[in-house]
């Protein structure tokens, strides 16, 4: 079993003396270069914050977990409870005293404001903490969210569905909770507060927690070492402003000018 880091000792000193500096200085860097830092990283080779030691995840049973307690802990907790349940026996450490139910709160695009989908919040919890390191993290989770937003979902469909049968798969050409649960409602003709639409949501925590066990199992095949599928902040470089790349979906036909983005 491929197994990375010792333990978790992330003191308080130790995190702020890492990371939190190196945040800082690529900030600054991000700053006074006008392109985010990205090309500044190379001087903050040193982000390691102490990686959660990991044992490679059966996606199948990540997805099944995932998908079974989604209705007591809704998207965002039971991403994370998928991922960690397991690690918890494989490995125990740190994964037996994390408390999944902290999360729930990011459920319906965090307390129901559908913003960003829950699901995204329990993987990137996840990623963080066992990757160990910002940039790993940050390109991992950007790559997550382009899955998400490209993907028909759910691809998960259980062997016996828990609430309701649904009959529609959606893509959301956006992380956005109420984008992507409002396209799937209107090709099913339900309403939010109804069996099926939970079962659809079990479903998309499931897909989303089964995508997120295969990349971290890539991720620790290569050694701890992840190739960004899509450039980091590719849609901040690309549109001038945090975005999706789906303007048109908010603002119709007359998407507003970004001040400062290349044309
Ligand atoms: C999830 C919905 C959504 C998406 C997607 C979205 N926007 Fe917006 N955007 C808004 C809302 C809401 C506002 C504020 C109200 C408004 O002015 O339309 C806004 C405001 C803006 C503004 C400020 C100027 C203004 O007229 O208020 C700019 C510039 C802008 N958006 C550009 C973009 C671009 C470019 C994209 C695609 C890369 C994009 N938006 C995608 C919802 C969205």
């Amino acid at each position: 079993m491929f197994e990375i880091g010792q333990g978790c000792e992330v003191s308080r000193r130790g995190f702020l003396g890492k990371s939190g500096l190196v945040v800082a200085a690529v900030g600054v860097a991000a700053a006074s270069s006008g392109v985010l830092g990205l090309a500044s990283r190379a001087e903050a080779k040193d982000t390691g914050y102490g990686k959660w030691p990991y044992k490679k995840l059966n996606p199948d049973e990540v997805a099944k977990i995932a998908y079974e307690n989604y209705f007591d802990l809704w998207c965002a907790s039971t991403v994370l409870g998928g991922l960690f349940t397991p690690l918890k026996q494989s490995v125990g450490g740190p994964y037996k005293s994390f408390p999944i139910e902290s999360i729930r709160w990011a459920h319906g695009g965090l307390a129901g404001w559908g913003t960003v989908c829950g699901t995204l919040v329990g993987s990137g919890t996840a990623i963080g903490l066992i990757t160990g390191d910002i940039d790993t993290a940050e390109a991992m989770t950007n790559d997550l969210m382009f899955y998400y937003a490209e993907t028909v979902l759910p691809v998960y469909t259980p062997a016996k569905a828990m609430k309701a049968e649904i009959k529609h798969k959606t893509k959301a050409d956006s992380p956005v909770c109420h984008i992507s649960v409002g396209k799937w409602m209107q090709a099913e003709g339900a309403a939010f507060l109804t069996a099926e639409r939970a079962e659809r949501c079990a479903r998309v925590s499931a897909s989303i927690a089964m995508k997120t066990a295969e990349m971290l199992n890539a991720w620790a095949d290569s050694g701890g070492k992840y190739t960004p599928v899509h450039k980091p902040l590719a849609n901040v470089l690309n549109n001038g402003i945090t975005s999706q790349n789906n303007c048109t979906d908010c603002h119709g036909v007359s998407v507003p000018p970004v001040p400062g983005a290349k044309k």
